[in-house]
Protein backbone atom coordinates (compact mmCIF):
# COMPACT_ATOMS: atom_id res chain seq x y z
CA UNK A 1 0.00 0.00 0.00
CA UNK A 2 1.57 3.19 -1.04
CA UNK A 3 0.65 7.02 0.53
CA UNK A 4 -0.73 7.90 -3.32
CA UNK A 5 -4.38 9.11 -4.00
CA UNK A 6 -4.33 7.08 -6.99
CA UNK A 7 -3.41 3.70 -5.23
CA UNK A 8 -6.65 2.10 -5.48
CA UNK A 9 -6.76 3.10 -8.92
CA UNK A 10 -2.99 1.89 -9.75
CA UNK A 11 -4.16 -1.68 -7.59
CA UNK A 12 -6.97 -2.67 -10.20
CA UNK A 13 -5.23 -1.31 -13.69
CA UNK A 14 -5.38 -4.29 -16.11
CA UNK A 15 -1.03 -4.09 -16.20
CA UNK A 16 1.46 -5.82 -19.03
CA UNK A 17 4.75 -6.10 -17.92
CA UNK A 18 7.53 -6.44 -20.75
CA UNK A 19 10.62 -6.48 -19.20
CA UNK A 20 11.19 -9.49 -16.18
CA UNK A 21 13.63 -11.97 -16.10
CA UNK A 22 12.29 -14.74 -14.83
CA UNK A 23 15.51 -15.88 -13.29
CA UNK A 24 15.17 -13.00 -11.31
CA UNK A 25 11.86 -14.27 -9.98
CA UNK A 26 13.68 -16.75 -7.67
CA UNK A 27 13.41 -16.09 -3.78
CA UNK A 28 15.95 -16.52 -1.23
CA UNK A 29 13.84 -18.91 0.18
CA UNK A 30 13.37 -20.85 -3.00
CA UNK A 31 17.30 -20.91 -3.47
CA UNK A 32 17.52 -22.07 -0.65
CA UNK A 33 15.17 -25.48 -1.19
CA UNK A 34 16.35 -25.82 -4.64
CA UNK A 35 19.97 -25.89 -3.07
CA UNK A 36 19.14 -28.57 -0.82
CA UNK A 37 16.72 -30.48 -3.52
CA UNK A 38 18.93 -30.66 -6.17
CA UNK A 39 22.56 -30.81 -4.26
CA UNK A 40 24.02 -28.06 -5.31
CA UNK A 41 26.47 -26.00 -3.12
CA UNK A 42 26.46 -22.44 -2.23
CA UNK A 43 29.68 -20.18 -1.60
CA UNK A 44 30.52 -21.55 1.59
CA UNK A 45 32.77 -18.69 1.69
CA UNK A 46 30.21 -15.82 1.29
CA UNK A 47 28.31 -14.68 4.67
CA UNK A 48 25.50 -13.96 2.66
CA UNK A 49 25.05 -17.86 1.66
CA UNK A 50 24.39 -18.23 5.61
CA UNK A 51 20.77 -18.14 5.73
CA UNK A 52 17.98 -16.89 3.53
CA UNK A 53 17.45 -13.97 5.56
CA UNK A 54 21.58 -13.48 5.24
CA UNK A 55 20.98 -13.21 1.35
CA UNK A 56 17.66 -11.03 0.98
CA UNK A 57 19.96 -8.47 3.68
CA UNK A 58 22.52 -8.66 1.50
CA UNK A 59 20.53 -8.01 -1.76
CA UNK A 60 19.66 -4.69 0.23
CA UNK A 61 22.49 -3.32 -0.73
CA UNK A 62 23.50 -4.06 -4.22
CA UNK A 63 26.44 -1.74 -5.01
CA UNK A 64 25.84 -2.00 -8.79
CA UNK A 65 24.77 -3.61 -12.12
CA UNK A 66 27.74 -6.37 -11.70
CA UNK A 67 27.45 -6.44 -8.03
CA UNK A 68 23.40 -7.79 -8.73
CA UNK A 69 24.53 -10.34 -11.51
CA UNK A 70 26.98 -12.13 -9.54
CA UNK A 71 24.35 -13.41 -7.28
CA UNK A 72 21.70 -13.77 -10.13
CA UNK A 73 24.10 -15.86 -11.89
CA UNK A 74 24.68 -17.66 -8.44
CA UNK A 75 21.07 -17.82 -7.49
CA UNK A 76 20.18 -19.45 -10.88
CA UNK A 77 22.11 -21.98 -10.59
CA UNK A 78 20.11 -23.95 -8.19
CA UNK A 79 17.35 -24.51 -11.12
CA UNK A 80 18.00 -27.75 -13.12
CA UNK A 81 14.82 -29.54 -14.04
CA UNK A 82 11.70 -28.78 -16.26
CA UNK A 83 9.81 -28.80 -12.73
CA UNK A 84 11.75 -26.20 -11.72
CA UNK A 85 11.52 -23.69 -14.12
CA UNK A 86 7.78 -24.51 -14.03
CA UNK A 87 7.59 -23.85 -10.61
CA UNK A 88 9.53 -20.14 -10.35
CA UNK A 89 7.62 -19.41 -13.81
CA UNK A 90 3.77 -20.54 -11.79
CA UNK A 91 4.74 -18.63 -9.07
CA UNK A 92 5.73 -15.27 -10.84
CA UNK A 93 2.62 -15.19 -12.23
CA UNK A 94 0.41 -16.27 -9.70
CA UNK A 95 2.19 -13.25 -7.53
CA UNK A 96 1.51 -11.01 -11.21
CA UNK A 97 -2.22 -11.55 -11.81
CA UNK A 98 -1.91 -10.53 -7.90
CA UNK A 99 -1.20 -7.14 -9.21
CA UNK A 100 -3.92 -7.37 -12.27
CA UNK A 101 -1.12 -8.31 -14.49
CA UNK A 102 -3.35 -9.72 -17.74
CA UNK A 103 -0.02 -10.32 -20.39
CA UNK A 104 3.35 -10.49 -19.35
CA UNK A 105 7.11 -11.20 -21.87
CA UNK A 106 9.43 -12.57 -19.94
CA UNK A 107 13.10 -13.17 -20.79
CA UNK A 108 15.19 -16.19 -19.81
CA UNK A 109 18.81 -16.13 -20.24
CA UNK A 110 19.61 -19.99 -21.91
CA UNK A 111 23.49 -19.44 -22.07
CA UNK A 112 23.43 -19.30 -18.53
CA UNK A 113 21.72 -22.29 -18.19
CA UNK A 114 23.49 -24.51 -21.05
CA UNK A 115 26.88 -23.50 -19.87
CA UNK A 116 25.99 -25.55 -15.76
CA UNK A 117 24.60 -28.51 -18.66
CA UNK A 118 20.93 -27.87 -18.53
CA UNK A 119 19.23 -28.17 -21.52
CA UNK A 120 17.75 -25.90 -23.59
CA UNK A 121 14.80 -28.08 -23.92
CA UNK A 122 14.22 -28.47 -19.90
CA UNK A 123 14.10 -24.85 -19.68
CA UNK A 124 11.55 -23.83 -22.51
CA UNK A 125 9.44 -27.10 -21.90
CA UNK A 126 9.55 -25.69 -18.45
CA UNK A 127 8.49 -22.69 -18.70
CA UNK A 128 5.79 -23.07 -21.21
CA UNK A 129 4.01 -25.44 -18.98
CA UNK A 130 3.68 -22.63 -16.59
CA UNK A 131 2.77 -20.28 -19.23
CA UNK A 132 -0.26 -22.54 -20.30
CA UNK A 133 -1.34 -23.23 -16.76
CA UNK A 134 -0.95 -18.85 -15.90
CA UNK A 135 -3.76 -19.19 -18.87
CA UNK A 136 -6.05 -21.65 -17.96
CA UNK A 137 -5.78 -20.80 -14.13
CA UNK A 138 -5.53 -16.50 -14.40
CA UNK A 139 -6.44 -15.71 -18.04
CA UNK A 140 -2.66 -14.23 -18.20
CA UNK A 141 -1.58 -14.46 -21.82
CA UNK A 142 2.14 -14.57 -22.38
CA UNK A 143 5.09 -14.66 -24.39
CA UNK A 144 9.01 -15.35 -24.18
CA UNK A 145 12.02 -13.56 -24.82
CA UNK A 146 15.18 -15.50 -25.45
CA UNK A 147 18.18 -13.12 -24.31
CA UNK A 148 21.78 -13.57 -24.98
CA UNK A 149 24.41 -12.59 -22.33
CA UNK A 150 26.57 -9.77 -24.28
CA UNK A 151 29.72 -10.84 -21.72
CA UNK A 152 30.05 -14.03 -23.12
CA UNK A 153 31.16 -14.58 -27.05
CA UNK A 154 29.26 -13.78 -29.94
CA UNK A 155 29.64 -17.12 -31.35
CA UNK A 156 27.47 -18.41 -28.08
CA UNK A 157 24.65 -15.94 -28.92
CA UNK A 158 24.94 -17.15 -32.71
CA UNK A 159 25.01 -21.07 -32.10
CA UNK A 160 21.96 -20.31 -29.65
CA UNK A 161 19.84 -18.81 -31.87
CA UNK A 162 20.30 -21.28 -34.32
CA UNK A 163 19.66 -23.99 -31.54
CA UNK A 164 16.09 -22.24 -30.87
CA UNK A 165 15.34 -21.72 -34.51
CA UNK A 166 15.26 -24.98 -35.67
CA UNK A 167 13.03 -25.83 -32.66
CA UNK A 168 8.60 -25.73 -32.44
CA UNK A 169 8.77 -23.55 -29.90
CA UNK A 170 10.32 -20.68 -32.16
CA UNK A 171 7.70 -21.22 -35.12
CA UNK A 172 4.73 -21.84 -32.91
CA UNK A 173 5.35 -18.60 -31.75
CA UNK A 174 6.21 -19.42 -27.39
CA UNK A 175 9.46 -17.49 -27.89
CA UNK A 176 8.09 -13.94 -29.41
CA UNK A 177 11.48 -12.22 -29.15
CA UNK A 178 15.69 -11.83 -28.65
CA UNK A 179 16.96 -9.41 -26.11
CA UNK A 180 20.43 -8.89 -25.20
CA UNK A 181 21.38 -8.37 -20.97
CA UNK A 182 24.11 -9.24 -18.47
CA UNK A 183 26.90 -6.47 -17.65
CA UNK A 184 26.46 -3.26 -20.60
CA UNK A 185 29.37 -1.14 -20.52
CA UNK A 186 32.46 -2.23 -22.73
CA UNK A 187 29.84 -5.18 -24.52
CA UNK A 188 28.37 -2.68 -27.29
CA UNK A 189 25.49 -3.69 -29.35
CA UNK A 190 26.96 -3.73 -32.39
CA UNK A 191 29.18 -6.88 -31.87
CA UNK A 192 25.54 -8.51 -31.72
CA UNK A 193 24.55 -7.41 -35.30
CA UNK A 194 24.53 -9.88 -37.40
CA UNK A 195 22.68 -12.20 -34.68
CA UNK A 196 19.74 -9.24 -34.97
CA UNK A 197 19.97 -9.40 -38.48
CA UNK A 198 18.93 -13.38 -38.82
CA UNK A 199 16.48 -12.60 -36.08
CA UNK A 200 14.87 -10.07 -37.98
CA UNK A 201 14.86 -12.09 -41.35
CA UNK A 202 13.23 -14.80 -39.66
CA UNK A 203 10.15 -12.75 -38.68
CA UNK A 204 11.46 -12.47 -34.84
CA UNK A 205 11.29 -9.17 -32.62
CA UNK A 206 13.72 -7.60 -31.22
CA UNK A 207 14.61 -5.53 -27.88
CA UNK A 208 17.88 -5.34 -25.95
CA UNK A 209 19.04 -3.86 -22.68
CA UNK A 210 20.56 -0.14 -23.63
CA UNK A 211 21.35 3.18 -21.56
CA UNK A 212 20.88 1.38 -17.87
CA UNK A 213 25.01 1.39 -17.04
CA UNK A 214 25.38 2.50 -20.61
CA UNK A 215 25.50 5.62 -21.77
CA UNK A 216 23.43 7.09 -24.80
CA UNK A 217 25.86 6.11 -27.65
CA UNK A 218 24.71 2.04 -26.67
CA UNK A 219 20.65 3.38 -27.24
CA UNK A 220 21.85 4.73 -30.73
CA UNK A 221 23.91 1.42 -31.41
CA UNK A 222 21.03 -0.56 -30.41
CA UNK A 223 18.30 1.12 -32.86
CA UNK A 224 20.67 1.24 -35.78
CA UNK A 225 22.95 -1.92 -35.48
CA UNK A 226 19.87 -3.77 -33.66
CA UNK A 227 17.31 -2.55 -35.27
CA UNK A 228 15.36 -3.21 -32.02
CA UNK A 229 11.12 -2.44 -31.99
CA UNK A 230 11.71 -1.09 -28.32
CA UNK A 231 14.79 -0.44 -25.71
CA UNK A 232 14.85 -2.28 -21.98
CA UNK A 233 15.77 0.22 -19.48
CA UNK A 234 16.87 3.17 -21.46
CA UNK A 235 16.53 5.39 -18.74
CA UNK A 236 20.00 7.43 -19.79
CA UNK A 237 18.62 8.91 -23.02
CA UNK A 238 17.39 11.92 -21.18
CA UNK A 239 21.16 12.60 -21.59
CA UNK A 240 20.83 13.24 -25.37
CA UNK A 241 18.12 15.66 -26.09
CA UNK A 242 18.25 14.99 -29.92
CA UNK A 243 18.60 10.88 -29.10
CA UNK A 244 15.07 11.46 -27.14
CA UNK A 245 13.48 13.44 -30.00
CA UNK A 246 14.15 10.60 -32.68
CA UNK A 247 12.93 7.84 -29.74
CA UNK A 248 10.03 10.24 -29.23
CA UNK A 249 9.57 10.25 -33.08
CA UNK A 250 10.10 6.26 -34.30
CA UNK A 251 7.71 5.68 -31.12
CA UNK A 252 10.35 2.99 -29.65
CA UNK A 253 9.17 1.92 -26.05
CA UNK A 254 11.30 2.16 -22.91
CA UNK A 255 10.39 -0.62 -20.33
CA UNK A 256 11.77 1.49 -17.51
CA UNK A 257 12.01 -0.29 -14.31
CA UNK A 258 12.08 2.29 -11.19
CA UNK A 259 13.00 -0.06 -8.14
CA UNK A 260 15.39 -1.77 -9.88
CA UNK A 261 17.33 1.13 -10.83
CA UNK A 262 17.68 2.75 -7.66
CA UNK A 263 18.88 -0.44 -6.32
CA UNK A 264 21.61 -0.56 -8.57
CA UNK A 265 22.47 3.01 -7.68
CA UNK A 266 21.71 3.91 -11.93
CA UNK A 267 20.04 7.01 -9.59
CA UNK A 268 19.63 7.27 -6.33
CA UNK A 269 16.18 7.71 -6.02
CA UNK A 270 12.66 7.13 -8.12
CA UNK A 271 12.08 10.63 -8.02
CA UNK A 272 15.65 10.96 -9.99
CA UNK A 273 14.36 9.64 -13.00
CA UNK A 274 13.87 11.54 -16.05
CA UNK A 275 10.35 10.26 -16.11
CA UNK A 276 8.47 13.16 -16.18
CA UNK A 277 11.15 14.69 -18.61
CA UNK A 278 9.93 11.19 -21.14
CA UNK A 279 6.38 12.14 -20.66
CA UNK A 280 7.22 15.88 -21.61
CA UNK A 281 9.11 14.72 -24.73
CA UNK A 282 6.81 12.48 -26.12
CA UNK A 283 8.45 9.07 -25.42
CA UNK A 284 6.87 6.31 -24.80
CA UNK A 285 7.35 4.45 -21.77
CA UNK A 286 5.83 1.82 -19.22
CA UNK A 287 7.00 0.18 -15.67
CA UNK A 288 8.29 -3.22 -15.38
CA UNK A 289 9.78 -4.81 -12.25
CA UNK A 290 12.94 -6.26 -13.91
CA UNK A 291 14.45 -9.12 -11.35
CA UNK A 292 11.62 -8.57 -8.23
CA UNK A 293 13.41 -10.97 -6.17
CA UNK A 294 16.22 -9.61 -6.01
CA UNK A 295 15.03 -5.67 -5.77
CA UNK A 296 12.02 -5.92 -3.48
CA UNK A 297 9.10 -4.80 -5.45
CA UNK A 298 6.25 -6.32 -8.29
CA UNK A 299 4.28 -4.19 -10.87
CA UNK A 300 2.13 -2.75 -8.52
CA UNK A 301 5.18 -1.14 -6.16
CA UNK A 302 6.85 -0.05 -9.29
CA UNK A 303 4.17 1.59 -9.90
CA UNK A 304 3.30 3.10 -6.63
CA UNK A 305 6.67 4.01 -6.32
CA UNK A 306 6.45 5.86 -9.66
CA UNK A 307 3.25 7.70 -8.28
CA UNK A 308 4.41 8.22 -4.69
CA UNK A 309 7.44 10.46 -6.96
CA UNK A 310 5.96 12.11 -9.61
CA UNK A 311 2.23 12.07 -9.17
CA UNK A 312 1.31 11.25 -12.33
CA UNK A 313 -2.89 11.70 -13.44
CA UNK A 314 -5.15 9.74 -14.63
CA UNK A 315 -4.35 10.04 -18.02
CA UNK A 316 -0.93 9.86 -17.90
CA UNK A 317 -1.11 6.20 -16.27
CA UNK A 318 -4.24 5.31 -18.95
CA UNK A 319 -0.87 6.33 -21.42
CA UNK A 320 1.88 4.55 -20.25
CA UNK A 321 -0.77 1.69 -20.24
CA UNK A 322 -1.73 1.68 -23.31
CA UNK A 323 1.76 2.55 -24.45
CA UNK A 324 2.95 -1.21 -22.82
CA UNK A 325 -0.19 -2.73 -24.67
CA UNK A 326 1.16 -0.61 -28.35
CA UNK A 327 4.15 -1.86 -27.55
CA UNK A 328 3.78 -5.49 -26.69
CA UNK A 329 4.16 -8.50 -29.09
CA UNK A 330 0.66 -10.37 -27.96
CA UNK A 331 -1.44 -11.01 -31.28
CA UNK A 332 -3.87 -7.80 -32.85
CA UNK A 333 -7.17 -9.25 -31.52
CA UNK A 334 -5.04 -9.23 -27.44
CA UNK A 335 -3.87 -5.91 -27.57
CA UNK A 336 -7.62 -4.88 -28.56
CA UNK A 337 -9.18 -6.72 -25.68
CA UNK A 338 -6.55 -5.32 -23.15
CA UNK A 339 -6.68 -1.66 -24.39
CA UNK A 340 -10.53 -1.72 -24.28
CA UNK A 341 -10.27 -3.63 -20.56
CA UNK A 342 -7.98 -0.26 -19.44
CA UNK A 343 -10.15 2.04 -21.57
CA UNK A 344 -13.36 0.35 -19.62
CA UNK A 345 -11.82 0.59 -16.12
CA UNK A 346 -10.80 4.18 -16.47
CA UNK A 347 -13.95 5.38 -17.83
CA UNK A 348 -15.55 3.30 -14.39
CA UNK A 349 -12.92 4.91 -12.28
CA UNK A 350 -14.61 8.81 -12.17
N1 LIG B 1 20.42 -5.57 -16.63
C1 LIG B 1 21.21 -6.38 -17.31
N2 LIG B 1 21.13 -7.69 -17.22
C2 LIG B 1 20.22 -8.23 -16.40
C3 LIG B 1 19.38 -7.44 -15.67
C4 LIG B 1 19.48 -6.03 -15.81
O1 LIG B 1 18.75 -5.22 -15.19
N3 LIG B 1 18.60 -8.28 -14.96
C5 LIG B 1 18.95 -9.54 -15.28
N4 LIG B 1 19.95 -9.52 -16.16
ZN1 LIG C 1 16.51 -6.34 -17.19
Amino acid sequence: MCNSKLHNFLERLPKVELHLHIEGTLSPELLFKLAATNKIELPKSDPAFASPEALQARYDRFTSLSDFLHYYYIGMSVLLTEADFTFLAYEYFSRAHTDKCVHAEIFFDPQAHTTRGVAYETVVKGIAEAQRKAKEDFGITSKLIMCFLRDMAVASANDHFTLAANHSYFSDGTIAGIGLDSAEVGFPPELFRDVYAKAKEAGVHRTAHAGEEGGPDYLSGALDNLQVERIDHGVRLAEDAELMKRVAQEKKLLTICPISNVKLQVVKAVSKLPIRKFLDAGVQICFNSDDPAYFGGYLLDNFCAVEEAFGLSIEEWKGTAEAAVRGSWADQERKEEILSQIDTYVSNYN
